[in-house]
This record gives C-alpha cells, structure tokens and sequence, in this order.
C-alpha cells in the first residue's frame, strides 16, 4: 500500500492537477481502476450496477464489506474510500462510528463516504476526530430518492444555497474532499472556489477539483442506463452481447469446442474422407 495517497494527501491537491475518480466492486475492475486513479470508490451504487436493485436503498453493511474485500485485493495505488450504505450512519455519530471502524477493519479502506452537508456534519466531526477520515456527498444524495423525489438536477434557483451551505457544512466538519453529484455547473464553480478542500463532480462540472464516474456507467455496460452526465469511453454492453450470441449459435451449431479446445480427441484428419 505504500504508493496510495493518504486523505490529507488528496485534499492536498484542492486547486491543482484534476484529481481522477472512478468506482471498482471487483478485484479485476480494481485493478485496472489502480492503473490510472488516484481514488477508487466501493460506491453503495454496487446494489443497483452488480446487484440489480431499483436504488441504493437495500444496500447493506455486508455487501459493501464484501466488495471493499474484493477491491482492496487490487488496490495498490488508488486511495480506497468505501460509501456507508443507508441505515448505517444517519440515527447518529455513535452509530456512524461503529459502522464506518467496521469498514475500515474489515476492508482496510482508508475513509468512508456518507451522504449529506448541514444534517451531518455534527457525525463527520464525530468520526473525522475518532481517526476516520470522512468524503462528503451533497446535491443529489441518492439514498435520499424517496424524500428528493427523483433523481433531478438539485440546487436550481434559491435551492443553490441549500447546496452550498450543505458543502460548506461537510468541509467545515473535517471532510477532506466533498462529491459533488448532479448539479449546475455556474453553482459547482461557486462551490468549488468557496471550499478550503477538493471537490469532486459528478454530473457538475469541469472546474471542479476532480471527477469521478460510476465505472460500469463509462464502460458503456448498460444499454439502458444513459444519463447525460456521462461520458461512454466504450460499449462494452454491446461487445458482450454479440459474444454470447456467437457463443450460443456455435453451441447449437457445434461449432464449439472446436479441435484446439479438446484434450486426447481424434485428429480431424483421421475422421475425415480418404484423399
Ligand atoms: O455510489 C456511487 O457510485 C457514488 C458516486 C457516484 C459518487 O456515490
Ligand atoms: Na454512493
């Protein structure tokens, strides 16, 4: 782990070179995450990307120990933060406590992100001076759906300052770097210039100190999951499904396994007609 940046190494960088994000859940997605990141992220998305929930709202501590498990085995370089899943934090700071040391013993993950500014931050204080350190996450907090009441664009109008007193609220507790997700680029600039530590965009802007993106998402391995916020850097859903289409006609077709596949078979020739 020796080549990982620390929290306050990440927050070191609030104003410099663009900080590099991306979520893993796996070992090998891990892995090529390390290559090229100074951040992976076990996001609580895992429950809708690998587990086919409707939100983030069934993920459990297990299931982000779980995958912390797998991702840790392939970090190297990368920061590991792991995302608290809902329930987990929000009936207070003792509870929050227990379960983000629970995250850090069991997956070896350097810091934990929870979601919210203003109602948290009394928590963030809470773990960030008991040695956990703490990423925030304002604007659209997805284990909030039910009371945002969709998946909109959050701070539009007198709402931006809801989303900067939220911002404020995390830094100004000890986070050492604040996601923010889904919201106006003019607000995320004025976001950014008023936090002392690194914000993180996603689906906000280009000014902010860093990016960060559901891996799976700029893969391109959903065909029906296409936010306008990111970027496909393959098509990876597409590239599979043609794969297993082949796979199952030269099944049907005995095509496969061909001669190379087989161990101690005939050889083809001796099967075949006399010359
Ligand atoms: O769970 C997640 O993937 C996240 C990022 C999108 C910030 O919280
Ligand atoms: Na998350």
């Amino acid at each position: 782990r020796s080549g990982a940046p620390s929290p306050s190494d990440i927050r070191a960088r609030k104003g410099g070179a663009p900080l590099v994000c991306l979520t893993a859940y796996t070992t090998p997605v891990a892995r090529m995450v390390d290559a090229h990141c100074d951040l992976a992220l076990v996001g609580d998305s895992v429950g809708m990307v690998l587990h086919g929930l409707p939100s983030t709202l069934g993920v459990t501590m297990e299931m982000m120990i779980l995958h912390g498990q797998a991702v840790r085995r392939g970090l190297d370089r990368a920061l590991m933060v792991v995302d608290m899943p809902f329930g987990a934090y929000e009936e207070g700071p003792e509870q929050a406590f227990r379960n983000a040391a629970r995250l850090m013993a069991e997956t070896g993950c350097a810091a934990v992100k929870l979601e919210g500014g203003v109602a948290m931050a009394e928590t963030i204080r809470f773990l960030v001076a008991r040695g956990v350190p703490v990423m925030g996450h304002v604007g659209l907090t997805p284990q909030s759906v039910n009371a945002l009441g969709g998946y909109r664009v959050q701070g539009k109008g007198e709402d931006a300052e809801r989303v900067l007193r939220d911002a404020q609220a995390a830094a100004g507790a000890g986070a050492f770097a604040v996601v923010l997700e889904k919201i106006p680029d003019p607000l995320a600039r004025r976001v950014t210039e008023a936090l002392p530590v690194p914000t993180i965009g996603i689906g906000a802007s280009p000014a902010c100190d860093g990016q960060i993106l559901v891996v799976d998402d700029m893969l391109g391995l959903f065909a029906d999951f296409k936010p306008k916020f990111v970027k496909r850097y393959a098509e990876l859903d597409a590239t599979a499904r043609e794969a297993i289409a082949a796979y199952a006609q030269d099944v049907r077709a005995r095509r496969f396994p061909g001669p190379e596949h087989l161990f101690g078979a005939a050889e083809p020739a001796r099967v075949s007609a006399p010359e």
